[in-house]
């Protein structure tokens, strides 16, 4: 196993919400647009906040961000439970980002329409604006993903089949109450991704995090399916309780 590239960040949110600044910032400039797929889930609220409100990310072109969602939960999109409604309360509507770069996956729907409806957006999507996509869906520019306690990311949940043959796939999961029919983004297309980020706070997500890093079981943990072919990809994010099993210096985050 390749032990993955990680930072233990003194102060999470704002450390992680200075790259992404400057990442969605230089991608824009770069590209003119820029493809952002969120995570859902609380440990990203206060980035999202950050990056809706704060003046610092006033410079980022706002309207050529292009919104996306790893996974969703089945439910409707005004929902508390929705990632999307999470998202759009602290980010989108902030920003007053235009409806047309917001992708959300249509969790009204029943879980296999949900799932082609999005897998047919993302298709045409790539068509328009990532045309030498090997694939047909986009490569995305950024991807932030979280860790469960059971190491689950996305909705990729321990135990779930590693072979798909779906970029996009409709799953049901237990996990701490929450919405238990899901919509999830599989390795096909996190793998395309051009960044992967995790971000990953509190103790609770230690052992998670050790296992992810040191346990070669990609079944066990899934986030293990999403590529370490190099060396900054996927890149971690974690707080001091998160790393609190790994066995960092004082490791600084990334310029
Ligand atoms: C979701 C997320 C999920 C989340 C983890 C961690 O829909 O819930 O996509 O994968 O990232 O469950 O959640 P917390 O950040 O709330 O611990």
């Amino acid at each position: 196993m390749i032990e993955p590239s990680y930072v233990v960040l003194d102060d999470l949110t704002y450390e992680s919400f200075e790259y992404f600044t400057a990442s969605l910032i230089a991608i824009a400039a770069e590209k003119g647009i820029a493809s952002f797929v969120l995570s859902g889930g609380g440990t990203p609220l206060d980035l999202y906040r950050k990056l809706g409100r704060s003046t610092i990310a006033k410079d980022v072109p706002w309207d050529k961000i292009h919104f996306f969602w790893g996974d969703e939960r089945l439910v409707p999109p005004d929902d508390p439970g929705s990632n999307y409604a999470a998202a759009r309360e602290a980010l989108l509507e902030p920003r007053a980002i235009p409806e047309q770069n917001i992708h959300r996956i249509k969790g009204e729907l029943p879980p296999h329409e949900a799932a082609a409806d999005y897998a047919a957006r993302l298709s045409v999507w790539a068509a328009e604006y990532d045309p030498g996509a090997p694939h047909p869906w986009p490569r995305f520019d950024i991807v932030l993903l979280g860790l469960g306690e059971d190491g689950h990311t996305a909705s990729l949940f321990p135990g779930s089949p590693l072979e798909v043959d779906a970029p996009v796939i409709a799953v049901t999961a237990d996990y701490q109450g929450r919405p238990a029919g899901r919509v999830t983004l599989t390795p096909l297309a996190f793998n395309d991704a051009h960044l992967v980020v995790f971000l990953v706070a509190g103790a609770n997500k230690a052992d998670a995090v050790h296992g992810t890093f040191y346990v070669d079981d990609p079944v066990r943990y899934p986030a293990q399916r999403i590529r370490y072919v190099d060396e900054m990809n996927p890149m971690w994010f974690l707080d001091k309780g998160a790393a609190r099993r790994l066995d960092w210096r004082g490791n600084r985050p990334p310029r």
